[in-house]
């Protein structure tokens, strides 16, 4: 084999438009040697799943940090967040049933996450696969005039949109306390040009209504465009194992988990990359 084979990241697709497969060992992913190549591919691909790593604590922040800036929770500061259903671990586990709906992460925040990583520890024995889909390659594949009827609309995202989907007819006491997450409002293009030079679709559960439009006609748009991004060909879901590590690129796509019996104790490790660019028409 020659030094120029032995260098290369051994990775292989999972679907023509959706997710890599890498097989690299631990120390291989550790060393930080394909960092940029990493990088590249998450871009390129949405999704990398590296299977059955079993990375401790340590070693996917470690790993994460081979990749760009750790970011730490905004609520308690934590390099680890455990994604679980399961309050007495994770305090905030109520807001995590928003996830069960189309999103990505950090909507509101003047930033989003680059990326996240998730490590599975304990899985439930039915449900809690994560569903994935490209927003980059659903845009590409818009029709020319599809793209021009989106040119310079915006949507207006809220966290309380959201929790809308799990509470649809919260308390006034509710809807208050979900207002005040954040910052209220924040208003984004419905089509993110990124500084590749790339454009990527900006919805999710997030997005409460296109600015200027009918109420209707706007929720339809919406609606319309979470359909065809989450069609088959963009979308990938991933049927979790013990020690299984998958990372997505969170500014070109949307996630979601299946239903799972919130009881099941199914717990996954979270490390993220800070964002390095702002959603941008
Ligand atoms: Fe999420």
């Amino acid at each position: 084999m020659s030094v120029a084979e032995q260098s290369r990241l051994k990775a292989e697709p999972i679907k023509p438009s959706i997710g890599s497969r890498i097989l690299a060992d631990k120390a291989t992913l550790l060393g930080g040697e394909h960092a940029d190549e990493l990088r590249d591919l998450l871009e390129q691909r949405g999704v990398l799943v590296f299977p059955q790593i079993h990375f401790t604590d340590e070693e996917q922040l470690a790993f994460t940090r081979t990749l760009g800036t750790l970011a730490r929770e905004v609520r308690d500061n934590a390099e680890v967040y455990k994604v679980t259903m399961d309050s007495s671990v994770t305090p905030t586990a109520e807001y995590l049933k928003g996830a069960f709906y189309w999103h990505f992460d950090g909507s509101m925040s003047p930033m989003p996450i680059l990326a996240s990583i998730l490590s599975a520890k304990v899985l439930s024995e039915e449900g809690g696969d994560t569903d994935f889909c490209n927003t980059y390659a659903a845009y590409e594949a818009l029709s020319d005039a599809e793209k021009a009827e989106l040119e310079g609309l915006t949507a207006m995202h809220t966290n309380a949109s959201a929790q809308l989907y799990v509470h649809p007819e919260p308390t006034l006491e509710q809807w208050r306390e979900w207002r005040s997450i954040g910052i209220g409002g924040k208003e984004l293009p419905l089509v993110w040009t990124h500084r590749s030079g790339r454009r990527s679709l900006v919805i999710g559960n997030t997005a409460h209504h296109v600015v200027g439009m009918d109420p209707l006609d706007g929720r339809e748009l919406l609606i319309r465009l979470r359909d065809w991004a989450t069609r088959p060909e963009f979308s990938y879901r991933h049927r979790w194992t013990i020690g299984d590590a998958v990372m997505w690129d969170n500014t070109g796509t949307l996630h979601r988990a299946t239903p799972y019996p919130l009881d099941s104790g199914r717990c996954l490790h979270r490390t993220k990359l800070e964002g390095e660019e702002a959603i941008a028409a």
